[in-house]
């Protein structure tokens, strides 16, 4: 028990620690407010969102006044050593009134730490419950939607055309045996285009298949004759990339078998079919050539598009636009799948669907087709 403390000393003592604690208050003032009084309570909200006031600094504010707390009413504080001391005042009257002045103190100190605690807990939670809102009328995010790569637009288009001319589609393998890629048609054993340099094989030696003609033979075998189909698809050779040459590209091709099918009407149907895609004044022109296949071979051009055949950009001022090569199905390869060539003939031709897109798009290269560049590709939504 202390001892011959004197009153005036110790009050003065409780006076100041109570000063001190009114100091640090201060910046809690605003939260003290009476639980009962809804107009404080609702005045202090509308200030503390006009200050931007935010979830933190309110769990951060809680957490100092429970520092505040612990620093002048915990065990190890001045005020309770203050109160300890009470015992040692001699005169019992001012023993008493030293006990009722600091038990007035500490009721005011802890009516304000408590009123302080309950109001920022009270804005802890409507600042939570206002971060978790769902707001149900916000619109939706719209999803991105995909589109046709500009070849499948290109590809959609021909095949339109050509079943409108009363032609199936055939779909078929892109990997072959050396039978159905060269041997059936008519490719003979030495020529350069079985090498390795030309074609890709794999480990098993089988073919990527480096051309369309593959699925005349699968056709002819499945649907016998006659037979008018078109197949599109990819295909493969080991050219090196560059602006007209892709290691992978798309062709198209056309068979029809019936019988007294003649090159008059490969010349039709090709005109018709670039009449109907690049509009009625266009011109096809054929020049011979050769395909182990086809017999005779030709290829065909087009008059320009962009320039009716005056000569441009496009057309490299020639006003005609190469688009592939036809002729007439040679016997070798009727007879392969299994077709009489004294009954029936037939013709065949075959295009590049990537150069011809690049031309139409105005690409200067194929390239770009394969890139998956979302921002190139947007273009042909
Ligand atoms: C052929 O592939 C023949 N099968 C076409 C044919 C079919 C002739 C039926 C007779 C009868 P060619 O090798 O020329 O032909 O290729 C045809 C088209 O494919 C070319 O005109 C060109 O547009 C495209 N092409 C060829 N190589 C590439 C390549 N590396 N990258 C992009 N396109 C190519």
């Amino acid at each position: 028990m202390p001892e011959g403390v004197e009153y005036e000393d110790l009050i003065t003592q409780a006076d100041a620690i109570h000063e001190a604690f009114g100091r640090e208050f201060k910046r809690f003032d605003r939260f003290a407010v009476d639980r009962l009084d809804p107009n404080a309570g609702s005045r202090l909200q509308t200030e503390l969102l006009s200050e931007g006031y935010s979830l933190t600094d309110a769990e951060t504010q809680l957490r100092e006044l429970n520092d505040l707390r612990i620093r002048y009413l915990g065990k190890k504080s001045e005020w309770t050593a203050t109160k300890k001391k009470i015992g040692g005042i001699v005169d019992p009257q001012k023993r008493g009134w030293a006990g009722q002045h600091l038990l007035f103190i500490e009721a005011g100190i802890t009516d304000r730490l408590e009123k302080a605690r309950l109001k920022l807990e009270e804005t802890i939670q409507g600042l939570r419950a206002a971060r978790e809102i769902i707001d149900v009328t916000i619109p939706g995010r719209r999803p991105r939607r995909g589109h046709l790569h500009p070849i499948t637009l290109l590809r959609e288009r021909i095949e339109d055309i050509f079943v409108s001319l009363g032609y199936a589609i055939e779909d078929d393998r892109e990997i072959e045996t050396d039978f159905y890629n060269f041997d059936a048609l008519n490719i003979p054993e030495n020529h350069p285009a079985r090498a390795s340099q030309d074609t890709f094989y794999t480990t098993e030696g089988f073919a990527l298949r480096s051309q369309t003609s593959t699925v005349q033979i699968h056709a002819m075998q499945r649907r016998g004759a006659p037979v008018r189909m078109i197949a599109p698809g990819r295909v493969f050779r080991r050219d090196t990339p560059d602006p007209t040459h892709n290691p992978m590209f798309f062709q198209v091709e056309g068979l029809c078998v019936d019988r007294g099918i003649t090159m008059a009407h490969l010349k039709g149907t090709v005109g018709e079919f670039l009449r109907r895609m690049f509009g009625p004044k266009t011109v096809t022109r054929f020049r011979p050539s050769y395909f182990p296949f086809t017999e005779p071979s030709a290829e065909f051009d087009f008059s320009c598009f962009k320039c009716g055949g005056e000569g441009c950009r496009i057309c490299k001022n020639s006003g005609w636009i190469e688009l592939g090569g036809s002729g007439m199905v040679h016997p070798n390869v009727l007879r392969a799948a299994r077709v009489d060539p004294e009954i029936f003939s037939g013709f065949a031709f075959g295009l590049g669907i990537d150069r011809m897109c690049a031309l139409m798009y105005g690409l200067d290269d194929i390239r770009l087709l394969f890139e998956n560049d979302a921002r190139f590709l947007k273009q042909f939504e």
